[in-house]
């Protein structure tokens, strides 16, 4: 079973998680109705993603006799001027993201929960990916100046990118 403290931050972070994954599923919609269904792609697969990292938290929970606590999901906004600032506030929160799980880690280390701490490392370097993916796209909307045929070239390369499943295993 893991510490009080422990339960509580991964509990939270369930929700954050899933806090996460509305809000990409929030941008995906508004890019599907501004008619780039490749951003709207890009996002729909985030929000798949975000799922799997809640899932993968939920079953480590289970595994380890603790309690899991779905915690309601706050408001998320639902249009963006521009899709670089979509993707400049999707990487802010990708920072606070791995600001969390880095908390979490701390907390594990100091009650050398050793098991919880190897858990996390896949959250660690999963974070690096997220920020690195977004902060390319962030790169090539600054490039094209966000307008024009470059975003339209771009939207088509975003539709190309596949779901892949993560496991959400809890030892995976
Ligand atoms: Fe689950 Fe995008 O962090």
């Amino acid at each position: 079973m893991l510490s009080k403290k422990l339960e509580d931050a991964i509990n939270k972070q369930i929700n954050a998680e899933l806090w996460s994954a509305y809000l990409y599923l929030s941008m995906s919609t508004h890019f599907a109705h501004e008619g780039l269904p490749g951003f709207a792609n890009w996002y729909e697969i985030q929000y798949k993603e975000e799922q799997d990292h809640a899932m993968k938290f939920m079953n480590y929970m289970v595994a380890k006799d603790s309690k899991v606590l779905l915690k309601p999901i706050e408001k998320v906004d639902t249009s963006w001027e521009s899709v670089l600032a979509a993707f400049e506030e999707t990487l802010k929160h990708e920072k606070v993201v791995t600001a969390l799980i880095n908390d979490i880690v701390a907390i594990a280390r100091e009650e050398k929960d050793f098991a919880t701490d190897n858990m996390l490392q896949w959250f660690v370097k999963e974070q690096v990916e997220e920020e690195d993916s977004v902060q390319t796209i962030i790169d090539a909307l600054r490039l094209i100046d966000g307008k024009g045929y470059g975003v339209y070239m771009l939207d088509k390369e975003l539709g190309q990118r596949k779901y892949i499943p993560i496991s959400t295993s809890a030892t995976e």
